[in-house]
């Protein structure tokens, strides 16, 4: 691919911007869980920096833990053929579990990660996403906590990649669509 800066994409929300969101939703899931403890399950690698910021905003007791799930691609994704690459480290039985993610497309991976969760009998399942994008939607599932709803643009930055690039870009930008590869 032909590398483009960050700073040549137009931002569609600035660091301020998702600062605000993520200490608002942290403050939420804050109150929902008051008195409780709740396992962070993050969906690498997307999540991660969504994750740590979140994780920061939340004053209850909480732990992390992670999955990591095939990418055949979209095109295959699209079929609904997820799989899983690394399972939870620790039992959720009994737990106040959030699932954690970048960005809520067409839900396959969502979808496949609630059902799968769900039958290790957590106390309760809920999701955190940083971006809902309603209109790609295929899998029918809905966030629990969401920073932004977005149209159906691609998307870079706050741990968001373009063949693994601009994951590290601190606001969150438009791709443009014309890119060579
Ligand atoms: C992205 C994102 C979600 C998934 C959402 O992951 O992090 O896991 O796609 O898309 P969906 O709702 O259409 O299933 P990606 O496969 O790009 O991997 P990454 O997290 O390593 O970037």
């Amino acid at each position: 691919m032909s590398y483009i800066p960050a700073s040549e994409m137009e931002i569609l929300f600035s660091k301020e911007q998702i600062a605000e969101r993520v200490r608002e939703i942290g403050k939420q899931i804050s109150a929902d869980y008051a008195g409780q403890s709740i396992v962070l399950i993050g969906v690498l690698k997307g999540a991660a920096i969504f994750l740590a910021d979140l994780a920061r905003a939340i004053a209850v007791d909480a732990t992390f833990d992670y999955v990591a799930v095939s990418s055949y691609g979209k095109g295959t994704r699209s079929s609904g053929a997820v799989k899983l690459i690394k399972d939870i480290d620790n039992p959720i039985e009994g737990k106040n579990v959030i699932i954690v993610e970048d960005i809520l497309d067409t839900g396959l991976t969502l979808s496949f990660l609630h059902k799968l969760m769900l039958q290790h009998r957590p106390k309760s399942l809920r999701i955190a996403t940083c971006l809902d994008k309603p209109a790609r939607r295929i899998a029918s599932i809905d966030a629990d906590y969401v920073c932004f709803s977005i149209p159906n643009h691609f998307v870079i930055g706050y741990g968001m990649d373009f063949a693994e690039h601009y994951r590290n870009v601190d606001d969150i930008r438009l791709m443009p669509p014309d890119l060579p590869e």
